[in-house]
């Protein structure tokens, strides 16, 4: 059955020009853009998004770097999403990512990892509407 993820174009990704052939790579891997905005986000926003990771010891870097310049918030949809996007990201430190992922290709530093989808059911309903109003996923 469809479901929906949500997925950010990490700030590394987009000062380097990777956007459209990230979104190449995701459309091309079969999901549906239900939704996608560019935006510039504050640290606070940041840090409310990524609350799991507060007591982290790169928390404060990494709402840091996602304030650093624009990024790219989008909504996908397809079959099994949540674990088809996380398998097409590939490992959250570059280093470890298998080839032909999206982080192998774009992705820097564990850090400067180049994309973010969510990681569970709950999760991507928290992203979603964290980011998007419901009228923004019609
Ligand atoms: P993301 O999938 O967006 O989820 C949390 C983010 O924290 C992760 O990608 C990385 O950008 C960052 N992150 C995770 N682990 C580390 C780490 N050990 N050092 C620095 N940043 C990290």
């Amino acid at each position: 059955m469809a479901q929906r993820t949500f997925s950010i174009i990490k700030p590394d990704a987009v000062r380097k020009g990777y956007t459209g052939a990230i979104l190449a790579e995701i459309e091309k891997a079969g999901f549906q853009i239900v939704s996608l905005k560019r935006a510039s986000i504050s640290k606070k926003q940041a840090e409310g998004f990524y609350y799991v990771h507060a007591e982290r010891p790169f928390f404060n870097d990494l709402c840091t770097f996602m304030s650093s310049g624009p990024l790219v918030l989008m909504v996908l949809e397809k079959d099994n999403a949540i674990t088809d996007l996380r398998k097409l990201m590939g490992a959250t430190n570059p280093a470890n990512a298998e080839e032909g992922t999206i982080r192998k290709k774009f992705a820097g530093s564990i850090q400067e990892n180049a994309i973010h989808g969510s990681d569970a059911e709950d999760t991507a309903a928290f992203e979603i509407g964290y980011w998007f109003a419901g009228y923004e996923l019609v």
